[in-house]
Parts: structure tokens; C-alpha cells; sequence
């Protein structure tokens, strides 16, 4: 059984991603285990010198590293993703790489209509880039739009058809997981790269 990360992009405790996440753990609990990763508390982003980030991150990157793939489920602030979301990859990419080569399912929701699509492309180009380095399963997206009143009140959703759709890209995650096991032919590659990159360098 795959072992997943689940990342909620937002901290507010009344967060209908976090009841999306809670409830695909409970959803696909025969199928994977998703273990939710808190963000909440971290400091902000400062950029330490000595490229020494802080012991909850490194805790934080080893359950990355050690899970079969990741679930981020994003809010979306402004057009792109919440800026604690942003906060804890800037920390999860600074000397320390447990985003590369893993697979990357991206869920999201949103209180208007548009379930997050802005923000969900804003993370796909986040998470490619040369610290992150994520898979992230191509040609998905799960959109929950107008959250606030998609769910019962024993956290599951009202929709059919919006379980369907998470029930077919979550079987696509895990095939996905799979089928990256065997994309492995530059995996060491990548994580050499991404030691050695550094936006400090100045030539
Ligand atoms: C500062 C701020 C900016 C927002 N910007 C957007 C936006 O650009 N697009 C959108 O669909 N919803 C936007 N919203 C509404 C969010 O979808 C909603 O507040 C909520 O964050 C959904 O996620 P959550 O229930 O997990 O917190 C914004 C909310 C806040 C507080």
C-alpha cells in the first residue's frame, strides 16, 4: 500500500482543502495511507546563511523524502497559491531537496467557482523548479469549486460525480507512482543538479 504526504496550501483551521484531504484519507484509506503534514507555526522564509533550516523542516522533508508520493491540496489567494504554501516550499527547496523525482498529486478548492485553477497552475511551475524538481502527474486536476457548501456534515461529498473524478485520478496517482518507479533513468541526475544549483551563484 503507497504511502502518501497530504499538504494542506493554507492554515485556517475552518479550511474546506483540509476537509478535501481529510476526507480523501478517509475515502482511499483501503487503498494508501495519507498522513497530513502541518504547516502551521513555520517561520517565515529568511534565507539563513548558513543554509541551516530550522528542525521541524528537516523533520518535515524526512517524511517527504520517505513517502511514496505527495498530496497538495491548494487554496487560492490572489490568483495564486497562499503564501504559507509558498513559505514552506521556499524552506522545503533551501539545501535540502526531498521534492525531487517525488510524485505530485494537485487537488484543490476554492468558495467561488473556479475550485482553484489559477492556483494550480502557479503550483505546477513552483514545483518544477530546480530545488523542487517534483513528477507532478500530468494532464489532472481536481477542482472543487464552491466548497463552502460541497460537503455533508460527515465530511464527505455531496457530488457523485465529483467522487467519480477523484476516484479516477486518484487510481491515475497511483499508476502514476508506478510508472515513475520506472522513469528512473536521470533520477540520480536530478538530485545531483538540484545539490549543486544555487540562485546565489553570480556567474
Ligand atoms: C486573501 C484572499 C484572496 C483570495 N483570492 C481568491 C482568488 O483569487 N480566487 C478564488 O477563487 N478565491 C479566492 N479567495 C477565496 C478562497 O477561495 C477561499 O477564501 C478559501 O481560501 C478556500 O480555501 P480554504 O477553504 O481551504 O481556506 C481568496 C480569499 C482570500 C482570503
Amino acid at each position: 500500500m503507497n504511502k502518501f504526504i497530504g499538504i494542506v496550501g493554507t492554515i485556517s483551521t475552518e479550511s474546506t482543502n483540509k476537509r478535501l484531504l481529510t476526507f480523501m484519507k478517509q475515502h482511499f484509506a483501503d487503498q494508501a495511507t495519507i498522513d497530513l503534514l502541518d504547516i502551521s507555526g513555520l517561520p517565515m522564509f529568511n534565507k539563513p546563511a548558513n543554509k541551516q533550516v530550522p528542525k521541524r523542516i528537516g523533520e518535515m522533508a524526512a517524511k517527504i523524502e520517505a513517502a511514496d508520493g505527495v498530496i497538495i491540496s491548494t487554496p487560492e489567494y490572489d490568483h495564486s497559491v497562499p503564501a504559507v504554501l509558498m513559505n514552506a516550499l521556499a524552506w522545503l527547496s533551501y539545501g535540502i531537496h526531498p521534492f525531487v523525482n517525488k510524485p505530485v498529486m494537485i487537488t484543490g478548492a476554492s468558495f467561488g467557482s473556479l475550485g482553484s485553477s489559477r492556483a494550480q497552475g502557479h503550483l505546477r511551475i513552483i514545483l518544477d523548479s530546480p530545488e523542487l524538481r517534483a513528477r507532478i502527474m500530468p494532464s489532472s486536476e481536481f477542482l472543487l469549486g464552491n466548497s463552502l457548501s460541497t460537503f455533508n456534515e460527515d465530511g464527505s461529498l455531496k457530488d457523485a460525480e465529483k467522487v467519480a473524478k477523484l476516484d479516477g485520478l486518484f487510481a491515475d496517482f497511483q499508476t502514476f507512482v508506478a510508472l515513475t518507479k520506472q522513469l528512473n533513468h536521470a533520477d540520480e541526475l536530478n538530485k545531483q543538479e538540484a545539490k549543486d544549483f544555487s540562485w546565489d551563484k553570480l556567474d
